[in-house]
């Protein structure tokens, strides 16, 4: 009976699309009727299917990027003229005032256990260049129990929440590719300790792939070649899915935003949170000194008096290059993606106000698409454009944006490649440099590279200490240390 009521409302909708449906019509208009070429030929799923994708394409929107970007009517940039390097607190560990971190860190551990904080991860992207099977955040990360980046999170958010008495939510943005896989993921591993109704997950906005003549490119006959939006898309993802309206009734007025990609870094941190409280800040961010001019990270840059973050491909290599008297370079403050968001800001910037939307940036790629025959094809080189917004172009819409310093070892070790730079490798190995520096300022004696790199592998869970103030506390109350062997691991 339910069989046949379904057959016979898949036959409806067969009937009523075939009727040129406004929507196909829509797509003509826009000169993208081409994506319903084998309409005609696709099982009923397969059709409904299509229809979703299609009825979450904005045809203006992309109408107009494919006139800036592909068609060459790109409005002039900015330009790089009036920049001249961010100004940002200095790191207690360079010159930074040891008082006022202090004072910093207090205000934020306030805020932290009146519950206003809520973590936020964005792990949506695709993660090509790691080229692991499943989301980045299942990705087996530390150097001996091989936890995956969601549990470090996890025990890193759990530990802070146990240090300050207080429950603190974590929102997670997927798209739709790892939506399921990522959730399937927490149920199987018990949601790593933590509450399950405290660990929210929402999707992430999507965008058609486009060949260079701006066509919407198809993955299969039935599907267009859909991405996410890029990690700008959080913010309108946090309005759209209601996470804002949840932070809002649970009294949460700041988002601690991180990349599931960097286990190192502090997911809370007080010092920050203290900061971008007490200078009012809507949007703040953590810097690293970059390592020479041609690193491959964001530069935050003021515009006159707007605070920006120009892309490492932007900056001209005269600007990357000049030093200060003291031989360190002008063009510092490399971005490593932390952020601070104010929710009320979050609101503002992911809603519907044209003047707050974030632009799009295009980005050539190998898309899977149907070839002339209708077969499914994947390109040896770059055959068409994707759209993401990036978070930090809301700066220039906040109100006392602040950039903090922290430093690369306790905070900056992306896993973005397979081998290499920034891999599981280097990650892996920056974990274990910062527990042999915790286990050196104890006393304890360990044999190391010129890297600082130990010869034995270990592991110290989050759970026993994330930082190294929070482990020498722990370590000096060990009445019995534990031996400093091959494979120790303490929780
Ligand atoms: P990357 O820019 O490194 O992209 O994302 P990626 O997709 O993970 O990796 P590649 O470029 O395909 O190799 C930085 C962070 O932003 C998130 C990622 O999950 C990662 O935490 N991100 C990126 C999103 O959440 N959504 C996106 O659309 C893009």
């Amino acid at each position: 009976m339910l069989l046949g009521l379904f057959h016979w409302l898949n036959e409806r909708l067969f009937l009523e699309m075939t009727d040129r449906s406004p929507l196909q019509e829509a797509f003509e208009k826009a000169g993208q009727g081409h994506v319903f070429r084998y309409f005609d030929e696709l099982e009923p799923e397969e059709r409904s299917r299509l229809i979703d994708q299609a009825s979450e394409v904005d045809l203006k929107e992309l109408e107009n990027l494919v006139l800036e970007h592909i068609k060459g009517q790109k409005k002039a940039g900015l330009g790089t003229g009036n920049l001249e390097p961010a100004r940002y607190i200095a790191s207690p560990k360079k010159r930074g005032d040891t008082a006022v971190w202090a004072e910093a860190e207090m205000q934020g551990a306030e805020a932290l256990r009146a519950g206003r904080v809520a973590a936020f991860t964005v792990a949506g992207g695709q993660g090509t260049r790691l080229g692991f099977d499943g989301p980045k955040g299942t990705f087996p990360i530390t150097p001996v129990r091989g936890k995956p980046l969601f549990r470090v999170f996890a025990e890193k958010i759990l530990a802070t929440a146990r240090h300050y008495k207080v429950a603190i939510p974590w929102f997670i943005m997927t798209s739709e590719a790892n939506h399921i896989q990522t959730i399937v993921f927490f149920r199987e591993n018990g949601f790593f300790g933590l509450e399950e109704n405290g660990v929210h997950f929402f999707k992430q906005g999507r965008m058609p792939a486009v060949d260079f003549d701006g066509k919407i490119l198809l993955e299969t006959q039935g599907a267009i070649a859909m991405s996410p939006d890029g990690h700008g898309g959080s913010l309108r993802a946090l309005v759209r899915s209601g996470a804002l309206e949840i932070m809002r009734k649970a009294g949460i007025d700041i988002i601690s935003y991180f990349q599931v990609d960097n286990p190192l870094l502090m997911p809370l941190d007080p010092a920050f949170i203290g900061f971008h409280l007490e200078r009012e800040s809507e949007m703040s961010s953590k810097m690293v000194g970059k390592t020479d001019p041609g690193e491959k990270v964001g530069v935050f840059c003021l515009r006159g008096d707007q605070l920006e973050v120009i892309e490492y491909s932007d900056l001209p290599v005269n600007l990357s290059q000049e030093r200060e008297s003291s031989g360190q370079l002008r063009y510092l403050a490399g971005s490593i993606a932390i952020h601070l968001i104010s929710r009320e800001f979050a609101q503002r910037a992911g809603g519907d106000d044209p003047s707050y939307r974030l632009p799009f940036h295009r980005a050539e790629k190998k898309v899977a698409c149907v070839d002339s025959g209708g077969a499914t094809v994947n390109p040896q080189s770059p055959n068409g454009v994707k759209f993401e917004m990036f978070v930090f172009d809301a700066l220039r819409f906040a109100k006392n944006p602040l950039v903090v310093e922290t430093l690369r070892e306790e905070e900056f070790s992306p896993v973005k490649n397979a081998t290499g730079v920034d891999s599981a490798q280097s990650c892996s190995d920056d974990m274990l440099r910062q527990w042999v520096r915790w286990l050196e300022a104890a006393g304890v004696d360990i044999q190391t590279d010129e890297t600082g790199l130990s010869g034995i592998s270990f592991e110290i869970s989050p759970l026993f200490a994330d930082s190294e103030k929070a482990f020498l506390e722990k370590w000096k109350s060990l009445a019995l240390k534990p031996p400093i062997v091959e494979g120790f691991y303490l929780e």
